[in-house]
């Protein structure tokens, strides 16, 4: 028996897959490649000692797909592929709908020809909206402020409703906090496209010299020092989380929320100290006006996952900036180009020379 993960080959998605691995689970990625690498996961594969089947497969190729569970017997989908990027969905919100919601519906449709009905699906802190007051637990009201989180919501809608039509559904929705950090190895970690939205990819860039401040959005919040709080959870953690999410839905059916975070919120100001402290490096900053749409605070009441999935995180901030910094530091260009016999070799011709590029290409990393 097999676990299926979509979108293994990104950020959260590497991390999941080498725990998964080290848990003993056999693993099928299923990965569009778009954002994700196929680096990382040979660096998984490098990691864990063990090796992956991996399908260059978009979810919307519902053809594709059904070759994936045909060949393998898949027991149970963790599903993390989809578009994350606040700001480009507003501005391309169809290409949001289209991947995030559309795959899903695709996705969804293949297991249940397959009769596969465990999933684990990959939800935001951002269906909260910007009202709510933390500490934020799962009961608290849904609303969104944009295509992006709207399409987690929409989802985690549509699973309430499959589940109300087939009560075999056993599905659990992650709502994760702010996941930074990298494996401790160094080898896997963020490689963002362009210029990182996020706080700490920005700072690690900073760091390294790539890019010359960081500009902190705001410091009139009403919090301790006037700059946004976040729930910041290490990615180790959040993929553990996964593991225990996947226990309790192997285990037993019915649908249930988690918030993913650690309970506690670290101010834009303290994170960069902390990262001071964990690289020796200092990180130039500037205060800009507040960054639209952004929350003073968001951080999760994790008591829910505690009790139902006996899972909290563990490492605490310092060790996510060590562990981010160690992996930027060994990796200045994420996985963008890397050394192989003395020679740089170019991160598409990697993507090509191991994933089998059309139809359903299982390939050998
Ligand atoms: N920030 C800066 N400068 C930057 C980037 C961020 O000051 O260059 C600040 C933000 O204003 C915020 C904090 O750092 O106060 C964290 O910002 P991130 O962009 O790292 O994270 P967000 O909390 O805004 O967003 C994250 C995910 C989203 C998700 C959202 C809500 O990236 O996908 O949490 O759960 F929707």
């Amino acid at each position: 028996m097999s676990i299926l993960v979509t979108g293994g080959a990104g950020y959260i998605g590497s991390h999941l897959c080498a725990e998964l691995l080290e848990a003993g689970y056999d693993v099928v990625v299923a990965d569009n490649f778009v954002n994700g690498n196929a680096e990382s996961l040979r660096r998984v594969e490098e990691i864990a000692h063990r090796s992956l089947s991996v399908y260059r497969c978009d979810l919307l190729d519902s053809a594709g797909l059904r070759g994936i569970f045909e060949n393998h017997r898949i027991e149970a989908v963790i599903h993390l592929a989809g578009l994350k990027a606040v700001g480009e969905s507003v501005e391309e919100p169809l290409s949001y709908y289209r991947n995030n919601v559309a795959g899903t519906l695709s996705l969804l449709e293949t297991m249940r020809r397959f009769e596969v009905r465990k999933l684990v699906f990959s939800s935001s802190a951002t269906v909260y909206g910007s009202t709510a007051s933390p500490p934020i637990s799962e009961g608290f009201s849904l609303g969104v402020t944009n295509p992006y989180g709207r399409t987690k919501l929409v989802v985690e809608e549509i699973l309430g409703d499959l589940h109300a039509s087939d009560p075999r559904w056993s599905i659990a929705l992650l709502r994760y906090f702010n996941p930074i950090g990298a494996h401790s190895s160094g080898r896997i970690g963020e490689d963002p496209c362009g210029v990182p939205s996020n706080l700490m990819p920005y700072i690690t860039q900073v760091a390294i010299g790539q890019r010359e401040e960081l500009r902190i959005f705001g410091n009139d919040y009403p919090t301790l020092d006037g700059t946004g709080v976040r729930d910041y959870i290490h990615v180790v953690d959040l993929a553990t989380g996964h593991l225990q999410a996947l226990r309790k839905i192997v285990a037993s059916r019915g649908i249930d929320a988690y918030n993913l975070g650690t309970g506690y919120g670290v101010s834009v100001l303290q994170l960069v100290k902390a990262f001071e402290k964990a690289s020796g490096r200092q990180i130039p900053f500037r205060f800009v006006e507040r960054r639209p749409g952004d929350v003073a605070a968001s951080y999760a009441d994790p008591s829910k996952a505690a009790r139902e999935l006996e899972w909290r995180a563990t490492r605490g901030i310092d060790a996510m900036c060590l562990d981010a910094w160690r992996w930027q530091l060994g990796n200045p260009m994420g996985y963008a180009e890397m050394r192989e016999g003395g020679q740089i070799i170019h991160e598409n011709r990697i993507r090509h020379s191991v994933l089998a590029v059309s139809g359903v290409g299982e390939g050998s990393l």
